[in-house]
């Protein structure tokens, strides 16, 4: 049995996701283990929430509480608003958990044992009105690069570079707004990613089922020449720099840097589901505890790339452990919101919890994956989105099951039509069938979910096409035998569609089985063959009637939420 370990990016606990961020890495990497789990494979599922750094710190103070009860209830709502998604996760840890915290301190121990990291004095931006140094998003000032004025210390919103907080001009101070900082020297502990560049290259060139966007990214931060990099910080909140519980002289007021130690939490995340389950964290993560024949997929927008083909990847092999390393690595472009940014910070979008205040997730999770921005960038809009819900959901897939189920109640009653053979026309669409399954199946595999659904709606056409030659309403005049194979075909189609279309929109799927009184448990797995999956009900079986699956949005909805929403 393969087994598949995924994991998601782990999202900032600074406050509840939003659409780009739920279609970057959340949902892409739940339908994965959807799909995975009904092939049959041993799948595990982790995701967590990042706790540490400046976002969380900052997130705590703008909502007047202290760090650590701020991200025990943002952990809730990110976990509450992640089931209600149906994001099936084997496990949503959090990265302040103890697990990471033992962990992050071995690994910063045996990658300074092997000559990896050292000890430097440098100057960073201090803040004398504030009394202490400016790490990362404590900063902002004016970018070098483009003359954005609000610029923050790790990043310019504005032209998107990476920065230091030293980088910036006329830089202040974002608790307090003091322009009174200098530059003092203090400690921290450099990872020499310098030396690893060959590792690190030679080690990409193994990565064969990579996809184009991530090795492009890879290959511009290796070109680039890998610079040592500061994995410490002058902050209170994080994992203490530490090792075998003693204090690092000098470190007491530090902690490792949020992006060295929110990798790490994938192996955390694990070890804390081993413990909920009673269960093994090492077969799944390392290779001399039966790792090898595990295939491990991770899932992220575009901009954590580099921290997962570089600076992960050091941490892991300059431990020179037997640890699991990535086999295929999925990242996605930026989902926009009308064109512009979605944004946390200016609250601009749709959030997680909004989003299902206004519709069941499925209508989201279809919209989203079918629409993924995977090649370039796409753009959500309100309108876009009504017009995908009506065409594909309810005028496709809603549509045929209520015209089959209720046309069989109106001329057979309410049980599975016995009488008949297939003939030519159900011979066709087996055909048809499956060569689309073959190629649905395959995008899946490869993680190419635009590709995928729209192979998933032709099925969902080739079922409306079907009907409409077999036309059991004309047919039933002359001969009633061969409507009721049509009939029992399309009640079949019913259930298959359900299974392929699980993995997307897994509440609808429970709809379509429970039409038939089946447990989705057993009926889940994915078909051998279009043939054997619509000779599963073979005559007699009953079934109820279901309500519409899908509502219908009319422009005067779409109008109200444009003005809710300040779409432009
Ligand atoms: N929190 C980061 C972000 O939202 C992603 C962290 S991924 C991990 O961009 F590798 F650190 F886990
Ligand atoms: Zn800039």
């Amino acid at each position: 049995m393969a087994r598949i370990l995924i994991t998601s990016a782990l999202p900032y606990i600074n406050g509840i996701k939003h659409l780009g961020n739920l279609v970057g890495s959340m949902l892409p990497s739940d339908v994965y283990a959807r799909f995975q789990r009904q092939r049959g494979a041993e799948v595990l599922f982790i995701c967590a929430t990042d706790e540490h750094g400046t976002p969380a710190e900052l997130a705590a103070r703008a909502a007047g509480q202290n760090v650590r009860d701020y991200c025990r209830e943002q952990y809730e709502i990110q976990k509450s608003a992640g089931d209600a998604f149906g994001l099936s996760w084997d496990h949503f840890g959090r990265s302040s958990n103890a697990p990471n915290h033992r962990l992050t301190q071995h690994f910063a121990h045996v990658l300074e044992q092997n000559g990896l990291i050292e000890e430097r004095a440098d100057k960073q931006v201090y803040s004398v009105d504030d009394q202490r140094f400016l790490p990362d998003r404590y900063v902002e000032g004016t970018c070098p690069h483009c003359d954005y004025e609000k610029a923050r210390g790790d990043q310019c919103d504005n032209c998107g570079r990476l920065l230091d907080p030293t980088d910036l001009k006329d830089p202040y101070s974002s608790i307090s707004g003091s322009h009174n900082v200098e530059l003092r020297e203090t400690k921290h502990l450099y990872l020499l990613q310098s030396n690893m560049q060959d590792r690190i290259a030679g080690w990409l060139e193994t990565k064969t089922e990579f996809p184009a966007l991530t090795v492009s990214i890879a290959r511009k931060w290796l070109k680039e020449g890998l610079r040592d990099r500061a994995i410490t910080r002058d902050l209170k909140w994080g994992v203490p720099v530490a090792y075998q519980g003693e204090a690092r002289p000098g470190f007491e007021n530090k902690v490792f840097y949020v992006w060295f130690d929110a990798p790490i939490e994938y192996i955390g995340a694990t070890e804390e589901w081993a413990i909920a389950n009673n269960d093994n964290w090492e077969r799944w993560w390392r290779t001399d505890k039966g790792a090898d024949d595990v295939k491990y997929v991770q899932v992220m927008g575009k901009d954590n790339v580099a921290f997962h083909t570089v600076s992960f990847p050091a941490t892991i092999l300059g431990s020179e452990e037997p640890w699991k390393t990535v086999d295929a690595l999925k990242s996605l472009n930026w989902l926009t919101w009308y064109g512009g940014k979605f944004s946390t910070s200016e609250n601009r979008g749709i959030f997680m919890d909004q989003a299902l205040e206004l519709l069941p997730p499925d209508y989201w999770r279809w919209a989203l994956m079918a629409n993924a921005p995977e090649s370039d960038d796409a753009s959500f809009t309100l309108e876009h989105f009504a017009s995908v819900v009506n065409k594909d959901l309810a005028d496709v897939l809603g549509n045929f099951v209520n015209r089959v189920t209720r046309f069989c109640n109106a001329r057979f009653g309410q049980a599975v039509p016995d009488a008949g053979e297939y003939g030519a026309a159900e011979k066709a669409l087996i055909d048809e069938l499956d060569k689309r399954l073959a190629v649905y199946a395959n995008h899946l595999e490869e993680m190419e979910y635009r590709k995928a659904f729209a192979e998933l709606r032709a099925i969902w056409v080739a079922g409306n096409e079907y009907l409409q030659i077999a036309a059991p309403w004309t047919v039933i005049k002359e001969n009633p035998e061969k409507a009721a194979a049509a009939v029992r075909c399309g009640l079949n189609l019913i259930l298959l569609f359900a299974v392929l279309s699980r993995p997307v929109i897994p509440f609808t799927s429970d709809k379509m089985f429970a039409v038939f009184g089946v447990d989705p448990k057993w009926g889940t797995r994915w078909p051998e063959s279009a043939g054997a999956a619509l000779t599963t009900l073979k005559g007699g079986e009953p079934f109820t009637l279901p309500d519409v699956l899908f509502a219908k949005i009319e422009d005067e909805q779409v109008e109200a939420w444009r003005k809710q929403f300040g779409a432009e």
